[in-house]
This record gives structure tokens, C-alpha cells and sequence, in this order.
């Protein structure tokens, strides 16, 4: 099998120059490069596993049993469902966050080995628009721009910064495909819409472009952090070939390592490692021959798919009527106003605020 000529190739470097030094707490940046957050990664991979869901109620409201822990309190305000192309994502915002978070789902239309053996075969087939000579996958890239996917995300945007403010944050984060999706979307809203406080984090990403692309995006987006997860197989593929390395496919920074430590075959912990600024730092993923489809699916122990594969179904009730509407090609969005910061309705407060009215009407009846 093709696989198999190229990962021994990985293992050049094999030779694991990982300092266990723990979790790096300090990333030293010469630029204005933002220090990797591991309790931002933890929160933006609950976002990302939420994208998975397939009961948009639950989604919308934020009442699924992922929609919990450290991103309680998230307001959505778009939902797409692109269906013609089986993509998936939600735009909202973080009060805590002082965010605009932007989702991507992974590949859910195909077993995932089928999607992993057509990415050995990616090629650089399209030159991404004023940017000589950087070239990235047609796929990815059409993902994104060339779908219902885009236009909807960017007024979600608007409608948010509309309500909360020039100043608020944008996150955008996604898994698999979803990753390559968030940084086409993240260099987007740079380029193209003007953003200037746009932070990427991404989790076993594929490679979407060359060497040239990856320097233009990480100039452009300069807060970009890909996790990958120990021996996770995707963001090895499409395969970079070291003779070739203008030719091939190139990460873009910043790579964080997530690898796992284990003990007798248990696992016992973890530990990040920062990687360089080239993007393919051959001490961090690059050092291991990376196989593994299950630590793909699962990072810092959340759980990266959805219940089933080959999903691309949805449930939704009646009660989500009123927010949605369907284009003619079958594709479904949820949207709702964003609600500014001081007014959002929290079901308690409201409870809370009504029993009150309630006890002020009795007082006035007993006088
Ligand atoms: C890291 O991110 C969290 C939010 O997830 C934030 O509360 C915290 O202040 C950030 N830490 C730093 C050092 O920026
Ligand atoms: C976008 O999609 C349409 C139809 O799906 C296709 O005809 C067109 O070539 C695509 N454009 C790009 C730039 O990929």
C-alpha cells in the first residue's frame, strides 16, 4: 500500500529529541505572536466537539450534553447545515471569552478511511487568489469559500460585532477537515474582511497549502495554533516530502505537540510541547511514526466525532421553525439576532426576576 512507503519516511527522525519538561508554560516570541493557552485549547476543543452534534435544538440552544463545562453560557446565533456538501458549523459568542467563536465540523459523509486514503492523493490544484505563488488544496479551499458556509458566517459575524462591538475577539476552531476550514475562514477574515483580532486553533489538521501559502498565513495570522495529538495520522497527510519542500504541502505555525504519557501501557498524562516557527518542527508530530486514527478522534480526552458516521442528518423540531429557513438546494439555517452582552436572557435570572415581579404585584394587592 501506498501508506506504508511513505510513514517509514517519518521515522527518520525518530530519534524523540522530547524533553519532558512538562507542560511549556512560556512560548519566547520575538514577534507579537500570542503565547499558546492551554486552558484556551481545552475550551476551544469543547467548542469543536459540539460542532458534532446533529440536534440542532439541543445545538441552538445550547443544551446538549456537550454543550457544558468549560463553555457554559455560549450564545449561538448562526447555525449552518450546509446538506448538498454535508459541512457543518455555528458562529457565537463568549461572553467570558469577550469572543466571537466560529466551529467547523470534520468529514462525516465517508468512513474515515476512506477520506484518510483519498487525502494521500491531494493534490495542490489551485492558486489561493493574490498570492503568487501559493497553492493549496481545491477541496479544502472550496470547502469554505465555495459553499453556503461562508456568506453565512461572515453576516453571523457582522450581526455579532453589530451587538458587542468592533473590539470583540473572534476564535475560529474546528477538527479534521473542520481545522483546514477554520484557517481557510480565519485568513478570510483577515484578508478579505479586514479582522484584526482573529486568533485560529485547530485540532488534527490536515495540511491545506505549500510553503508559500504557509508563510503568507502565518503572517497574516500570526495567532494560529494546530494541536495534534501524539500519534494522530491526519495533520501528516497530505504527506509532505522532505526533497521537495516548495513542491509539497507545508504546515503553517504554530504546532503544538500533545503527546501522551504513558506507564505500562496506561496513560498517565500528558504534556505539550510549542514547536518552531517553520511548521514542520521535526521534534514535535514529525519525530514519531503517527498511524493512529483514535488519537485523531479524541484530543485532551474530548471526543472529536459524531455519534455515528456517515451522518450528515439532522434533527430538529417544530420549535426551531421560527429561527430557520432552507435555501433551494435543501441546505438549513438557524439564526436568531445576537442579543447584546448585558441582555441575554439566562432562564434563572428570568425565573428569578419574574417570581420577583410577582411578590411586588402581591404586595401592592395586600395594601
Ligand atoms: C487563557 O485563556 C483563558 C480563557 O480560556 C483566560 O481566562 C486566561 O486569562 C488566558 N490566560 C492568559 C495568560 O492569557
Ligand atoms: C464553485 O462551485 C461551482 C459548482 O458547485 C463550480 O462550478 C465552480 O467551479 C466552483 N468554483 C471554484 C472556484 O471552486
Amino acid at each position: 500500500m501506498e501508506q506504508k512507503r511513505w510513514l517509514p519516511l517519518l521515522a527518520i527522525f525518530a530519534s524523540l529529541l522530547f524533553v519532558s519538561r512538562g507542560r511549556v508554560h512560556e512560548l519566547k516570541s520575538h514577534d507579537d505572536r500570542l503565547v499558546y493557552n492551554h486552558t484556551l485549547a481545552l475550551t476551544l476543543v469543547e467548542y469543536t466537539s459540539a460542532v458534532y452534534m446533529s440536534d440542532l435544538e439541543e445545538l441552538f440552544t445550547w443544551t446538549c450534553e456537550r454543550c457544558n463545562g468549560l463553555t457554559k453560557g455560549f450564545q449561538v446565533i448562526e447555525i449552518i447545515v450546509d446538506v448538498e456538501h454535508c459541512l457543518q458549523a455555528y458562529v457565537g459568542v463568549a461572553k467570558n471569552l469577550n469572543a466571537i467563536v466560529i466551529a467547523f465540523r470534520g468529514t462525516q459523509g465517508n468512513s474515515i478511511q476512506n477520506w484518510l486514503s483519498d487525502l494521500l492523493w491531494k493534490q495542490l490544484d489551485l492558486n489561493y487568489p493574490d498570492m503568487p505563488d501559493a497553492m493549496v488544496h481545491h477541496g479544502f479551499y472550496s470547502a469554505y469559500h465555495n459553499t453556503t458556509v461562508r456568506p453565512a458566517v461572515l453576516s453571523a459575524v457582522k450581526r455579532a460585532k453589530e451587538s458587542y462591538g468592533e473590539n470583540i475577539n473572534i476564535m475560529v476552531t474546528g477538527h479534521s477537515m473542520g481545522g483546514a476550514m477554520a484557517s481557510f475562514c480565519g485568513l478570510d477574515l483577515v484578508v478579505n474582511e479586514g479582522e484584526e483580532n482573529v486568533q485560529v486553533m485547530t485540532f488534527g489538521q490536515p495540511r491545506v497549502g505549500n510553503a508559500a501559502f504557509a508563510s503568507y498565513y502565518s503572517l497574516l495570522v500570526p495567532n494560529t495554533f494546530r494541536i495534534t495529538h501524539d500519534r494522530d495520522v491526519v495533520p501528516h497527510l497530505p504527506p509532505y516530502y522532505y526533497p521537495f519542500p516548495q513542491k509539497t504541502y507545508h504546515h503553517f505555525p504554530t504546532e503544538v505537540w500533545v503527546k501522551k504519557l504513558s506507564y505500562s501501557n496506561i496513560v498517565v498524562g500528558g504534556m505539550e510541547k510549542v514547536c518552531d516557527h517553520t511548521g514542520e518542527d521535526p521534534t514535535c508530530s514529525r519525530s514519531v511514526v503517527a498511524t493512529s486514527i483514535s488519537d485523531h478522534l479524541r484530543y485532551f480526552g474530548v471526543e472529536l466525532k459524531g455519534e455515528t458516521w456517515r451522518q450528515c442528518s439532522i434533527v430538529m423540531s417544530h420549535k426551531m421553525e421560527s429561527y430557520s429557513r432552507k435555501d433551494s438546494k435543501g441546505n438549513v439555517f438557524l439564526s436568531r439576532p445576537a442579543v447584546p452582552s448585558t441582555e441575554v436572557v439566562d432562564p434563572v435570572a428570568t425565573l428569578f426576576r419574574r417570581l420577583k415581579h410577582l411578590d411586588v404585584h402581591a404586595d401592592h394587592c395586600q395594601t
